[in-house]
This record gives C-alpha cells, structure tokens and sequence, in this order.
C-alpha cells in the first residue's frame, strides 16, 4: 500500500524583517516579524510526499535532482521526524491505523520559479513539506502546530504556512513552544493590495541569510538597538495600519524596515550587502514617485507604494491596484528588460491546505 499527499505552498514577503536568531537550532527569532502571503499563480513550490513500505530509505528531489536527506541534522529530516511523531501518537490510539510512520518517505518539491532568481524558496518549501506531510499522515494539528514544525526548516516558512496579513510571533519560551504564526487578517482584508515582485537580474551570489544573520548578531551593534527600541513600535504601528487600510503608514513602515536591516547588515562586520545599483535606482525612483503632485491641481499625490529587499537585490513594491499600471510603465521606463528581468503583480492570498 502507498499513501501520499500533495500541495502548493505560497512565498511571503514580509514588511517587518525576521534577521536574527537567539537559538540557531530551534530556529528562534531575535524579534517578531510580519509578512503578507502572496497568490500563488506562478510564485509557489508543489510537493508531493509518498510513503509506502517498499521504500528502503528516506529520498527527497528538489527541482528534478536528488539530494541527501541528511539524519539528525538535516532541517528537511527534522520537519519529517516531528511529524512522524505526530503520526505514531495517532497510531498508538488506534491500532487498526497503518503504521506509516515506520514507512520511509519520498518526497518530489518544485518551485516554479528559479531558485536562483533570489526569491524566498526556503518559505514555500518548507511550508509545502510540513502541509503534505501532515495531510498524508491525516494529522489533525492546526495550523498553528505546523507553522511550528516549518519553522524548524526555515524562520521565514512559519508565515507561509498562513495567508493574508501574518505575524510570526517570537516567543519567550525557551524551548520555541510560543514562537508561531498568527493571522493578523486574512486575505480577503485588504482586496485592493497588490505586490510588485521586480527580478533583478544579477548572477553573482550573495551571503546566505542563516550565515548572514548570525554575523550580524554577533558583530551588529546597530542591531541590539533596533531589536530592543525599534521593531516592537513598528510591529503595533503596522497591525493598527494594516487593520486601518492605511496605505501611507504601512507604506512608510514598511520601506523604514526594509532600510533599516540593509544598514544593519551595512553594520554587521564584515559587511552584508544584498542591494546592488539597480535596488539604490528603485529605491529613488519610488521616493520620486511618492513625492508627484496632480499636474492640474499641484496637490501631492501622497505615497502610494512602498519597496521592500529581502536577502538579494530584487525588490517587491507593495502599491494599491489604482496605481499598478502607472508603477509599472514608469519602472520599465528607467529599468528596461536587460537590468529588471521581469515584473509581475501578486494579490495577498491564502495557501491551499489540500
Ligand atoms: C531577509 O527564513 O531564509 O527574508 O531561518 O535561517 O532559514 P533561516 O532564514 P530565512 O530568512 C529570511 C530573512 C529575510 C526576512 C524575512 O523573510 O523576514
């Protein structure tokens, strides 16, 4: 007999930044952070998991090509062992249940985008391992147990594990058993956001984010002041904007903490950089547009879209639908095809669960 599962998991991109852990290896965060899950159209990782008792070891193909599960250590290994275990207390409740946690499993996860595109993978793939493990396994853990579990794969994939507006609170515990996920509102909150996901093309590869972060940690003195004084106002502004629809506070929030943890890795010693001439030329190039007045009536215009830089050079403009078409004409008018490779737009969304 064989037994399998398979899902979509959505990518995030968040507003207020997750960089820092205080345990490395229960993946605990150095502050809360806040993302929005995007529609998956062409933006997720699908995974399908299979166990079955013929199978003689555990095997995992990433994007077509095998790589090691590695015991222990591994944090693809991990997530299945956690679950696993989930799985056995089902089974020794109901002894009739077959016994697939002793079976071992295959799993087969793509991204449909290019993983070298520097676009969070590890979010949608660890997100999408833990769902089609806990689907397979019929577990009946909510949605917060699992963000749990993905967190154990990568920080980020606690949000992806959620849709909509997602908080991935850091937790006091020790043991990580109050670090997970919360939907601040879902996706059907706000209908008129949209993110502006520009591909910039560079071929050079940049620091990792777990190595990174932890040099920063270790190194930053910026940062201590940032986790302590600055992310924890930013996070209660943010929800009450968020909650509010209050495009032009979510907007500056969000553009304050995209800078503020490029200048923390400007900080980190030595020093991170992620954004390269093309992510400075958008960053003016937003700031210019926030700032246009009404041609009849000299009025501001007001800001109307808000850039954010992960751990690479590409950017996400988060805007409201009224202002896409213009955003994007002016953005392939000063950065053609040959500097920004592509430039899509993503409703806030909600993963399938099945
Ligand atoms: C800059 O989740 O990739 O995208 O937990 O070590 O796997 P690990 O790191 P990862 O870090 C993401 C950092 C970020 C900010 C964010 O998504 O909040």
């Amino acid at each position: 007999a064989e037994y399998e599962a398979t899902v979509t998991s959505p990518v995030n991109i968040a507003v207020i930044k997750y960089w820092g852990k205080r345990n490395t290896d229960l993946i605990l965060p150095t502050n809360s952070s806040l993302s929005c899950t995007l529609s998956q159209d062409d933006l997720h990782t699908k995974t399908t998991v299979r166990c079955s008792p013929k199978y003689k070891q555990d095997r995992l193909w990433l994007n077509g090509f095998e790589e090691p599960v590695v015991p222990t250590h591994g944090r693809g290994y991990r997530c299945l062992q956690e679950l696993r275990q989930l799985r056995k207390v089902i089974e020794d409740e109901n002894p009739t249940e077959p016994k697939l946690s002793e079976y071992k499993v295959h799993i087969v996860s793509e991204n449909n985008f290019p993983t070298a595109a520097g676009l969070a993978s590890s979010a949608s793939g660890y997100a999408a391992l833990v769902q089609a493990l806990a689907n397979m396994y019929n577990l009946t853990c909510d949605q917060t147990e699992l963000s749990k579990i993905a967190r154990l794969g990568s920080g980020s994939a606690t949000r992806s594990v959620f849709g909509g507006f997602v908080e991935w609170k850091a937790g006091e515990d020790p043991l990580g058993s109050d670090s997970c996920a919360v939907c601040v509102a879902p996706e059907t909150h706000w209908p008129s956001l949209r993110a502006l996901v520009l591909v910039v093309s560079d071929a050079k590869k940049g620091t990792p984010s777990t190595s990174g972060m932890s040099a920063t940690v270790s190194t930053s003195t910026l940062f201590e002041q940032r986790i302590k004084y600055v992310v924890p106002e930013r996070l209660k502004d943010i929800k009450e904007a968020i909650l509010n629809k209050d495009f032009k506070t979510f907007a500056e929030i969000t553009m304050r903490d995209s800078n503020q943890f490029h200048a923390v890795c400007l900080d980190t010693y030595p020093p991170i950089t992620y954004m390269n001439n093309i992510s400075i030329g958008i960053i003016r190039l937003i700031h210019m547009f926030n700032s246009q007045v009404d041609p009849e009536t000299n009025a501001p215009l007001g800001v109307r879209a808000a850039y954010t830089f992960d751990a690479g050079p590409n950017a996400v403009i988060y805007t409201e639908e009224s202002n896409i078409k213009e955003l994007v004409s002016i953005i392939t008018h000063f950065f053609p095809p040959s500097q920004a490779t592509s430039l899509k737009s993503y409703l806030p969304s909600a993963p399938s669960l099945f």
